[in-house]
């Protein structure tokens, strides 16, 4: 298991019933939603601690992306998609009619299961969000390329190179890059569905070593069908199944000691 960073006032292990709000990064409440008379997600609770990396696991088709993607409201982009329930962040619901989808995005970056870098320069790609905010002073945005590229265990690979058409990196590399793209406007929480899953083990390794480094700043989840991934990245996993939570703990006690048939199920390879 991870260490938990003391300054985050978090020590293993918390108790995800009762976390305290001042821990807490998000929390959803009473969550289900609906694609178009199909039910995907049911009564979803759970609370999100600060600072850590949070796993959703589960079959395929469980709802693990649509669960996360509630998160920062990719699915208003789905037709026919209907959430009843509440998402809080910092005290408001973020499917109050009155939050702005925009800033919301700001602060939960997410990133998807294929890298998806734009046609342009690896420069360009990082300070993209930056300049949607307006930002074009030269000097602020290298140093942004620089802080979110090294954030992103990149920089020394590309710092020659930043010009050049982020199509020319490999698949591992653009996912960085794709992830330094999230962080460079610096979000709270990052949402990270199957980052892995397009790349070879020895990327998927960088990647899985940069979530544990993120953590430090940034609240993470990550949806992961790999359950061996889960355990050596996350903190706390939720099992997630037929649209279910079924169980939500530390990443310990999941794997080693579930309280829920399924959940064992699930982790011994029963079905999957
Ligand atoms: N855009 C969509 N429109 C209709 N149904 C969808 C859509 N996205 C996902 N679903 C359905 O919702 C369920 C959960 O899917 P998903 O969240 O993608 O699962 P997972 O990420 O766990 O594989 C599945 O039955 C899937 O077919
Ligand atoms: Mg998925």
């Amino acid at each position: 298991m991870h260490s938990v960073t003391p300054s985050m006032g978090l020590f293993e292990p918390v108790d995800l019933s009762s976390l305290p709000d001042e821990q807490t990064a998000l929390s959803i409440e009473g969550l289900n939603l609906h694609y178009g008379k199909t039910q995907a997600l049911f009564d979803i609770n759970m609370r999100i601690p600060k600072g850590q990396v949070t796993a959703f696991i589960g079959p395929s088709g469980c709802g693990k992306s649509t669960l996360l993607s509630c998160i920062n409201r990719m699915n208003d982009l789905v037709e026919g998609c209907h959430v009843d329930g509440k998402i809080m962040l910092h005290g408001q619901n973020i499917y109050d009619p009155k939050v702005d989808v925009a800033s919301l995005r700001r602060r939960v970056g997410m990133v998807f299961q294929r890298p998806n870098p734009f046609p342009k320069s690896i420069y360009e790609n990082v300070v993209y969000g930056l300049r949607l905010q307006g930002i074009s002073e030269r000097r602020i945005l290298d140093d942004a390329v620089e802080s979110a590229l090294r954030a992103a265990a990149l920089w020394d690979e590309v710092k020659d190179r930043l010009h050049e058409n982020a199509f020319g990196l490999s698949g591992g590399q653009q996912q960085r890059l794709v992830i330094a793209r999230a962080i460079a406007i610096e979000p709270e929480i990052l949402l990270l569905d199957e980052p892995t899953s397009a790349l070879d083990p020895i990327s998927t390794l960088t990647i899985e070593e940069l979530i544990n480094d993120l953590k430090a700043k940034y609240t993470v989840i990550i949806v992961t069908h790999n359950m061996q991934q889960a355990a050596r990245v996350s903190d706390q996993t939720a099992f997630i199944y037929m649209g279910e939570l079924v169980e939500y703990s530390s990443t310990n006690d999941i794997f080693t000691t579930p309280r829920e048939k399924r959940t064992e199920d699930y982790i011994t390879g029963r079905y999957g």
